[in-house]
């Protein structure tokens, strides 16, 4: 398995020598390498197991280095950067002729995003060159929010995993570029689009549909556990597999249905705060998928807020079945 510790000074030796390292950030852990570097970034696309049409983000530690790899970041984009970055925001910009084609799958803009988790900024602060790093799982499994889950999964495959501990957010950044001269949001994602409304007024949703080829991330079966993963009415779910017999567990937002055993539940956030649900998602997918039950049945949360989000997440884990 891969060594976990908080070593900056060794996570910079293997990445300078072409490897890849797990990184924390605050929304999911990624798997990075050198973005300019496109040995390292086939690496990450065979790690984990990704299809060369999904293009990958770059990482850097301030605006000044942006430049190093966009041509301009046009001035409503720089609006949401100066407001949101470093934080939970990734834009699509005019990409210069030194990414590889790799990372963006021969698209003209390249996503590039300024994390704010300490530990990664100051690694990024430390290196002549961008990261490419997507979140750090097997390519449509859910995305992982602590160091072991990165473990858990690559752990075998690569050396070195840095350790922030929980990330913050929990939901991978929110996607944002120009589409038309629109501002259009790719992917929803930890920035809450009415925090980006607020900035720059209005703007467009990209709609999920599976085939659109902009935005892979936006394949309609993605975050997805291995179980069958059912959303509903979870009332109504839980009468209706109580009465097929079938075994299972369930996730709510904030609801304590008392009559399932403590055991075969997770309660996303008992005050109802979407931030705290939103930090908890992913690990509770986890640890569902991994309970000895055959269904995982689950309900939506209030569309509004960053509840947009996480219901984007849960409706597309839920596509299979
Ligand atoms: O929060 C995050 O964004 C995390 C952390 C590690 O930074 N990263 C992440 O990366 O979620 P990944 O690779 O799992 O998702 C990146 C998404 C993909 O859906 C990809 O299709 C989209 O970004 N993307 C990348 N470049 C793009 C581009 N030029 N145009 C449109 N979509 C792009
Ligand atoms: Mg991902």
């Amino acid at each position: 398995m891969a060594e976990i510790g908080k070593d900056i000074i060794k996570a910079k030796a293997i990445l300078d020598a072409g490897e890849l390292v797990g990184i924390p950030t605050e929304t999911v852990y990624g798997l990075a390498g050198n973005a300019l570097q496109a040995d390292a970034v086939a690496k990450i696309f065979e790690t984990k197991n990704r299809p060369s049409f999904d293009p990958l983000i770059l990482h850097t530690s301030s605006l000044d280095k942006v430049y190093d790899f966009v041509l301009d970041v046009p001035e409503v984009l720089r609006e949401l950067a100066d407001a949101f970055w470093p934080g939970p925001l990734t834009l699509l910009l005019p990409r210069k002729s030194n990414v590889p084609d790799l990372v963006t799958s021969g698209l003209e803009t390249v996503a590039v995003r300024i994390p704010s988790h300490p530990l990664t900024r100051s690694l990024l602060t430390s290196l002549d060159y961008p990261l490419a790093a997507p979140s750090a799982n097997p390519f449509g499994y859910i995305s992982p929010t602590q160091a072991s889950h990165v473990n858990d999964q690559l752990g075998k495959k690569i050396q070195y995993i840095l350790d922030g501990g929980l990330c913050e957010v929990g939901l991978e950044s929110t996607i944002v570029g120009l589409e038309e001269g629109e501002v259009t949001v790719f992917r929803l994602g930890g920035l809450d689009l009415a925090l980006i409304e607020h900035i720059v007024g209005p703007v467009q949703v990209m709609s999920h549909s599976s085939s659109n080829p902009k935005a892979p991330g936006l394949l309609k079966s993605h975050y997805a556990p291995s179980k069958p993963f059912i959303l509903g009415d979870i009332e109504e779910l839980v009468e209706r597999y109580q009465q097929k017999g079938l075994d299972f567990a369930i996730m709510t937002f904030q609801q304590d249905l008392s009559h399932i055993a403590e055991r075969n539940k997770i309660i996303l956030s008992p005050r109802g705060d979407m931030k705290e649900a939103a930090k908890n998602l992913f690990s509770a997918m986890r640890i569902l998928d991994s309970m000895d039950v055959s269904v995982i049945l689950a309900e939506l949360l209030p569309e509004e807020g960053l509840g947009k989000a996480i219901n984007d997440r849960l409706r597309r884990a839920a596509v299979q079945e």
